[in-house]
């Protein structure tokens, strides 16, 4: 049978075969890309490499990403949609092109070595063309000469056959989409790849970037011509076990049954809306990297999902806590290849436990208010549910709920307008955010990290050798920096740490950039916390003069001479043992 395990290694296989080097997955939480909250698909972490820096690990790479993608989170629960799922996929990094990519995605699936698809199943998908880029007339005459005939050939709009950028710029470019006949009745005359109905399956894609998009929305060629391909691993699993859904391989089911056992009143929905929800949360927490649920950025977005399969829990029937049970079989399912998920078991299941019980909180607060406003006026208008949501994130299918027991109708559609005005508001304010118009890879980007190596190695030599990088975040306004520290950092420790960071900036040191084993990078006392498991073979090693020398992707400013002046603006806790630091520059 083909597990995600046997999947994933038959693709890792078959392209170390080809000359790739296979690199481990990035962390969930980009480093350094303001303009995203999570690593939403493998070629992410890759971005300065396909703008043409060079990788250690050469120019064939592949891995096994795990991917968060938040922006349908409202789907999710149908059969296919996912939070959190796992991509396999194989990038060129300015070597091979069109014709080997393709040719290599065909061999994997159809040979009988691999994955052995019905080669008559299979269509495929390439760009039609307009005012940015031609139509890909090189992709479907590679597809021809592998056999695929021309009425199995569709050619679609950017809309469907373009990929990236990944935030607001960056590289992207054309994509061939392959898609399995899963065999299902045709909805009607137009089904096609890319119907939803189900008869055709999307299972990979061949991006290939070759253009840079900016910030005012041009398209320019790019320095390299790069692949980035992607593969699903839980849908893909799903097709070739021959399964309804994702939730029905054992990726899920330990999950699903333990969800029935402990519901009352099973519904498929929300069943997976909790095991999906929950699986994110846990790999998120995982990486320990100081985030928590919260009201702002990566830990909104636990909270909301984990305040989610809550709800949903009650949907089911399930009174009391619940989401520890269903986060330790995750860790059961996941642990042996994911061991940071059982390292952290015990801060993972407490964060779980504590968003779920304050959400119980609010639930209680939520149903006392209900039934005042009902006592007071005999009914709940769009107002009422609307004021629940914002002022008790009390969620409008609670009020609607309670509210049909009472033989009560909300008007949701007056609720929908209040909510999208409010919404309206908040989108207002964050682009106002990012107003500055800053590419991901922008120059005050570089500054914020080369600035934060320079931070690290200073609250090292004042606090001590104990404090090790947590966490790092940057936006265009500020640094964002959690470390190890058992106890808070004084004013005065925190003026030396300035002072430290801004004598290298004066100085004017030159960075280098140098790429080794981990081993001897670490002989040379370079700082590297990260588990040697996931290591690859060579690792870059960024050296500023004395000062600092760190293994790290990069990428970084020349000199120290570019950062500017560096400010500390707040030290606080982020959780037990954690300590966060914001800083800017002026
Ligand atoms: N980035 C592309 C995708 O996510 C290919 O990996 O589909």
């Amino acid at each position: 049978m083909w597990t995600a395990k046997r999947l994933a290694k038959a693709y890792l296989d078959f392209f170390k075969e080809n000359g790739h080097a296979i690199i481990p997955s990035a962390s969930l939480i980009p480093e350094h890309d303001p303009t995203v909250l999570f690593t939403a698909a493998g070629m992410h972490p890759l971005v300065p490499y396909l703008l043409g820096q060079q990788h250690p690990e050469g120019k064939r790479l592949a891995n096994n990403q795990k991917c968060i993608r938040t922006g349908d989170i409202d789907e999710v629960g149908d059969q296919s949609h996912l939070t959190f799922f796992f991509m396999l996929g194989n990038w060129s990094l300015g070597d091979y092109f069109k014709k080997k990519a393709i040719e290599w995605s065909y061999e994997f699936l159809t040979s009988k070595k691999w994955l052995g698809l019905n080669k008559e199943k299979i269509s495929v998908t390439c760009f039609a063309g307009d005012k940015d880029a031609p139509k890909d007339e090189e992709s479907a005459n590679v597809w021809l000469s592998l056999g695929i005939s021309s009425e199995k050939i569709f050619f679609f709009e950017k809309k469907d056959n373009w990929w990236g950028p990944a935030g607001k710029t960056g590289p992207c470019g054309p994509d061939t989409e392959i898609f399995y006949d899963t065999g299902k009745k045709a909805c009607g005359k137009e089904c096609k790849p890319g119907c939803n109905c189900g008869k055709f399956f999307e299972i990979w894609n061949d991006v290939f970037m070759q253009y840079n998009k900016t910030a005012e929305g041009k398209f320019e060629k790019l320095k390299q011509m790069n692949v980035d391909t992607g593969m699903g691993v839980e849908r893909t699993v799903a097709m070739l076990q021959g399964k309804r859904n994702v939730y029905e391989t054992e990726m899920f089911l330990p999950l699903m049954e333990k969800i029935k056992q402990l519901a009352r009143e099973f519904n498929e929905k929300s069943a997976h809306i909790i095991a999906d929800h929950i699986r994110a949360v846990v790999f998120v927490l995982s990486e320990g990297k100081g985030i928590v649920p919260s009201n702002i950025e990566q830990g909104y977005v636990l909270r909301r999902l984990i305040r989610r399969a809550v709800r949903h829990g009650r949907l089911l029937g399930i009174e009391g806590s619940f989401c520890r049970e269903i986060a330790k079989k995750v860790v059961e399912i996941y642990g042996d290849e994911w061991p940071e998920l059982k390292k952290n078991s015990v801060a993972i299941f407490k964060e779980i436990e504590a968003e779920e019980e304050k959400f119980a909180k609010v639930l209680g607060q939520g149903v006392k208010m209900f039934k005042k406003i009902f006592k007071k006026h005999g009914k709940i208008s769009a107002n009422d549910a609307f004021l629940l949501y914002q002022s008790y994130g009390f969620p409008l299918e609670m009020t609607v709920e309670m509210a049909k027991e009472k033989g009560l109708e909300v008007d949701k559609q007056a609720f929908q307008k209040e909510f999208e005005k409010h919404q309206a508001l908040s989108r207002k304010s964050t682009t106002g955010k990012f107003k500055s118009g800053l590419a991901d890879h922008s120059e005050i980007a570089l500054r914020m990290h080369t600035a934060t190596h320079l931070l690290h190695a200073a609250l090292r030599k004042v606090l001590g050798e104990h404090v090790q990088q947590k966490g790092s975040n940057i936006t265009p306004e500020r640094l964002r920096f959690d470390f190890s520290n058992p106890e808070k950092v004084s004013k005065e420790q925190l003026e030396e740490v300035e002072k430290i960071v801004n004598n290298a900036i004066d100085a004017k040191i030159s960075v280098q950039r140098k790429e080794m084993s981990l081993d001897q990078a670490k002989k040379k006392g370079a700082l590297a916390f990260f588990d040697a498991k996931y290591a690859p073979e060579k690792v870059s090693v960024y050296t500023i003069g004395d000062v600092s020398k760190e293994v790290c992707a990069g990428p970084h400013v020349k000199n120290t001479g570019e950062i500017g002046k560096f400010k500390i603006k707040k030290e606080e806790s982020v959780s037990a043992g954690v300590r966060r630091i914001k800083a800017v520059l002026e």
